[in-house]
């Protein structure tokens, strides 16, 4: 099979994207799999990489275009592709807009597809359809670039106490979420949020354990074991992520009993489902610290993945190594396009 993974984007988490990538493709079995490997600008420029290196230049390989319901073309040349990875976090790769032009390319890809990627992009819409199912998650408020500031201060300090988390809704690797404990560090806080989206929620803060679970699957789904982040920033900030070598200890499996374990794994389960996620996902909790309450945070349809993230150590601690995930993801994708492709389109009597 040729597989095009696509990487880099339109989006805050661009390099992020860059170092999954090049995980990928270095794992991707080279017995069953040949790579296209094409880039998108910061600016949304497709490019192909011929010599098939996920870089940081990406605008130096050749342009593509691309012909809904045939594929993707470079040089005139349709691209022998039988499956997509998109490697995107976030804005434009994460959120189902990639995902809706694979679907008029006609090409399969890996992981959830537009309704989940757009779900599970929005932290409020996910959210309320957890409250609807009647799962436990960090309550929120939401407001956006319009709101009256000092009205939103007031609004917050009525429903919650200082300190408070303030964060873009749709966003991820910690861009633009601040830890704040009062009003002037609030309004710095949401003039930086409204850099990476047009609005920001506000949560109480949780106290305890952060815990995060792999899940794979369409329709039926594994859990893995959870792990757990212990962060030595005031919380899990994108220096920690990605920057301080020391910001953060992965510890897998989490430092919580069996019961908590199988818990959390059926707790992620039910999250995915309701978040219409679909091939894989990581789902992110809270363990509180007085109450022992399992708390949903967020779910990341396209998590870091590298073959050292969470995620994949997570799914490796299950008995499922990287490469074997990247096989499973692929399949699953193969046979979500292959269970649409087998509806009817048109009803004769
Ligand atoms: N309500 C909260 N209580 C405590 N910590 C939080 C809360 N919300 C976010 N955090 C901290 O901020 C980090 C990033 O927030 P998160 O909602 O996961 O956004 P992102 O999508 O950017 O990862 C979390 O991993 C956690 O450390
Ligand atoms: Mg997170």
């Amino acid at each position: 099979m040729n597989i095009a993974i696509l990487y880099g984007g339109k989006s805050g988490e661009h390099e992020v994207s860059i170092r999954s990538a090049k995980s990928v493709s270095e794992h991707l079995h080279s017995e069953r799999y040949t790579q296209t490997v094409i880039g998108i600008t910061k600016s949304g420029k497709w490019f192909l990489q011929e010599d098939g290196i996920v870089r940081k230049e990406i605008d130096t390989g050749s342009p593509v275009s691309l012909m809904p319901g045939t594929g993707i073309l470079s040089n005139n040349k349709l691209l022998d592709l039988d499956f997509v990875f998109p490697v995107l976090h976030g804005s434009n790769g994460e959120d189902g807009t990639v995902q809706g032009l694979l679907e008029l390319l006609n090409l399969p890809y890996a992981g959830s597809d537009v309704l989940g990627s757009a779900v599970c992009m929005d932290k409020t819409v996910v959210k309320d359809l957890w409250i609807q199912a009647g799962l436990d998650t960090v309550p929120y408020l939401a407001f956006h670039k319009y709101s009256d500031l000092e009205a939103s201060i007031q609004k917050t300090k009525q429903i919650f106490e200082y300190p408070v988390f303030i964060k873009p809704i749709a966003a991820g690797s910690s861009v633009g979420v601040h830890k704040v404990k009062n009003d002037d560090e609030f309004r710095s806080a949401v003039k930086d949020s409204l850099q990476f989206d047009t609005r920001y929620m506000i949560e109480p803060e949780v106290k305890g354990q952060e815990v995060e679970c792999s899940v794979i699957g369409n329709l039926e789904l594994e859990s893995f074991p959870p792990g757990e982040i212990a962060a030595s920033h005031e919380f899990y900030d994108y220096d920690a992520k990605y920057i301080d070598p020391d910001g953060a200890r992965l510890i897998i499996p989490a430092n919580i009993s069996n019961e908590k374990q199988k818990e959390v794994q059926e707790l992620a389960k039910k999250a995915y489902r309701y978040a219409r996620a679909g091939g894989f996902s990581r789902v992110d909790f809270f363990i509180e610290e007085n109450s022992g309450r399992v708390i949903l945070n967020e779910i990341n349809t396209i998590p870091g993945f590298t073959s050292i993230s969470m995620f994949s150590k997570m799914c490796e601690s299950g008995g499922l190594p990287y490469n074997e995930v990247l096989d499973k993801i692929i399949q699953l994708g193969i046979d979500r396009h292959r269970d649409i492709d087998e509806l009817k389109l048109s009803y004769d009597i």
